[in-house]
């Protein structure tokens, strides 16, 4: 049986999976490979049907078949189904399943990067109300978080995701946010706002600036591995916690379910990761 994984995506080129899942191979002493792996919208069932035939072990599938390849599989679970999308693949006594692994990724680096942020009352304020914003809710919702606050330059996305995932959540309007800020003690940022080609994030240093001195900044952005809203959170003498480690995290439960062995984001992933970005 073939010991090859995969990220498909249309186009591939950008992903950084493979030096992700290469090293671990490589720390592991597993023979066996992780590849890119260009798949055309048109080609995506016969794909799937491939990995069902034993070609992969299983795949990560990245823009722009999060959605549609839910359609193709034999089991999503819960997790993929609230976030509305699949990014791990994997075969299990026949069947193809799914799951999204970006909760996973993104809760185990807060606890990784910010431990004890969840000691207490938490009020968190997100920013941004895309596919990124879904994944931190249902992690956040997932662990009772007491407040979860959503803004969002188009409100209506906001206000829709709030209806949808319910208590503790609840649409607030942008130009709120300076009024919220300093009873917000996680912040975090799911828009493309300061990622590099995209404008910045405006006046990060007067947000910085209104949050308490305990709050804990997130930014899911890592190229730039330090956003302009990171390095105002840490002027300002805040705990930061940077978009590069839920990456890497959420790399983990795939690698495990496909080779057998779960893996740990060491320091040495880190720099490696971080030298190519
Ligand atoms: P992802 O899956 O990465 O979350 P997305 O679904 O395209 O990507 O969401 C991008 C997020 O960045 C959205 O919240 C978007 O706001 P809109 O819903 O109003 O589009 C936000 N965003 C992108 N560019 C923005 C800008 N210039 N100002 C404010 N928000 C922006």
């Amino acid at each position: 049986m073939s010991q090859k994984a995969c990220v498909i995506g249309w186009p591939i080129r950008h992903s950084r999976s493979p030096l992700i899942h290469g090293y671990w191979l490589r720390q592991h002493g597993i023979a066996g490979s992780y590849e890119k792996v260009a798949v055309e919208p048109e080609t995506l069932d016969q794909f799937v049907r491939s990995i069902a035939a034993g070609e992969y072990l299983g795949c990560n599938v990245t823009v722009p078949h999060k959605e549609a390849v839910m359609g193709l599989l034999d089991e999503v679970d819960e997790t993929a189904r609230a976030i509305g999308a699949v990014n791990t693949i994997w075969r299990d006594a026949g069947r193809l399943k799914g799951t999204n692994t970006d909760v996973i990724g993104f809760m185990a680096n807060l606890d990784d990067r910010a431990p004890g942020w969840d000691a207490g009352n938490v009020n968190t304020l997100i920013l941004g109300a895309g596919g990124a914003a879904r994944a931190v809710i249902h992690g956040l919702q997932t662990r009772g978080v007491s407040k979860i606050r959503l803004a969002n330059r188009t409100p209506q996305r906001a206000q829709q995701l709030a209806r949808e995932f319910g208590n503790p959540v609840e649409a607030v309007a942008w130009r709120e946010i300076d009024r919220l800020l300093p009873e917000t003690n996680l912040l975090i940022n799911t828009t493309s706002l300061g990622m590099a080609g995209s404008e910045p994030l405006p006046d990060c240093r007067g947000i910085c600036g209104r949050l308490p001195k305990t709050a804990v900044v997130s930014d899911i952005v890592y190229v730039p591995l330090q956003t302009e809203l990171l390095v105002e959170a840490r002027k300002a003498g805040l705990r930061t916690v940077d978009g590069l480690g839920m990456l890497l995290h959420q790399a983990v439960p795939g690698f495990e379910k496909w080779f057998g062995v779960r893996p740990t984001v060491t320091p040495e992933l880190r720099r490696l990761i971080e030298a190519d970005i």
